[in-house]
């Protein structure tokens, strides 16, 4: 479906169909957006997710009157306020509908200062072109599942809660993760538990699973959990279950792949001086942002057979730090789902 088309079920702000131009209105609640997160100042929306290091990121992206940023995990839309309010203009996107329908909700007030855009982050050139933008001032990305989809039952991604075993954060596309538990081989399984979940015994997870599935269908989130629960002892630290959802989500959503993709794509899109800020919520998605800002962060590059340092040509970006930001102990004690955040940034070169 088009961008546009899928825009419009999704329906769009206070009439805001066009691209968001540079001298949109000033919006003035400056105080409001920095505490507890109560789904902006549309009182009857309901607590959707908390957004995480807040400061940090108003303090890496630098949003003012004239900016344009890609919000390209909008979710309960409380970064995407943020940057609204100190007067940029943001282009929304997530590929969950239900997200994007809140958020449009939510920011409503901001007029066409917001452009809801239902799309996979990944497939960025497709809305930069189908929007008519070129470049912007910042690319803000907080991967992962909102407190909203983690939540819901019916959305699958909660082995606490039972529900259809789902676990797609586009809804209209892919396959479920019932999909993946009923059809792929032992093997395949095997593999996603380990490469994606982490888990030491996805061997065995991978084969009660093949078992129970011959007698009955895996198709709740309760089954699976009880199946898991079979073979993987529970510990104080942790529900069994834990890293085989981790692994399915991430397969399902692939998210890694979209990841890579869209770091890929970022430079090509932001302007000079324009910054990329990447937030993750575990290893494997921090250890690609960090490889990925490490190989295009270097102006040279070595080898020991080469007689000289060559020019590096995927040098695209200046980092303000090598090392991730982490929320204050503060902001943990008040957000507990914060405490594994890290937040990355890159900062545009200008084009060599
Ligand atoms: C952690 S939440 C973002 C919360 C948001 N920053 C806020 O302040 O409410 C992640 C969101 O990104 C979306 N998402 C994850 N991967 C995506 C992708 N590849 N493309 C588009 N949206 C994605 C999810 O559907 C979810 O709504």
């Amino acid at each position: 479906m088009a961008l546009s088309a899928m825009a419009d079920e999704v329906g769009s702000v206070g009439g805001g169909n066009g691209v968001p131009d540079r001298n949109g209105k000033p919006v003035q609640q400056p105080n409001s957006v920095l505490g507890p997160d109560r789904g902006g100042i549309v009182e009857d929306l309901p607590f959707y997710h908390e957004p995480v290091l807040k400061r940090e990121v108003l303090a890496a992206l630098k949003p003012g009157f004239g900016k344009q940023f890609l919000d390209g995990t909008t979710g309960g839309g409380g970064h995407s306020e943020l940057l609204l309010t100190a007067g940029a203009h943001v282009i929304g996107c997530d590929q969950d509908e239900e997200a994007l329908a809140y958020a449009t909700a939510r920011l409503g007030r901001f007029g066409d200062q917001f452009l809801p855009v239902p799309a996979n982050f990944a497939d960025m050139e497709q809305v930069f072109e189908e929007i008519g933008v070129d470049r912007v001032d910042g690319i803000l990305l907080d991967i992962g599942v909102s407190s909203h989809q983690l939540d819901e039952a019916r959305r699958g991604f909660s082995f606490s809660k039972d529900g259809p075993l789902d676990m797609r954060m586009n809804q209209s596309a892919g396959q479920t993760a019932a999909d993946l538990v009923n059809e792929e081989d032992e093997e395949e399984l095997g593999r996603i538990f380990r490469e994606y979940g982490e888990e030491r015994s996805w061997r065995k997870a991978a084969r009660a699973i093949v078992s129970a599935r011959k007698k009955e269908k895996i198709e709740t989130t309760k089954q699976l959990s009880e199946v898991i629960g079979s073979v993987i002892p529970k510990t104080s630290a942790r529900n069994p279950a834990t890293k085989i959802f981790q692994g399915l989500r991430i397969a399902v959503n692939d998210e890694l792949g979209r990841l890579e993709e869209a770091l890929e794509k970022s430079a090509d899109y932001l302007l000079a001086d324009g910054v990329l800020a990447v937030i993750t919520f575990h290893s494997l998605e921090d250890r690609i942002v960090k490889q990925f800002l490490r190989r295009t962060s270097q102006p040279y590059i070595d080898r020991p057979e080469w007689p000289e340092p060559k020019l590096n040509p995927d040098y695209r970006f200046n980092l303000p730090s090598r090392k991730a930001i982490q929320p204050s102990e503060e902001e943990i004690e008040g957000n507990p789902r914060a405490r594994s955040a890290k937040l990355r940034v890159g900062v545009r070169i200008g084009d060599q």
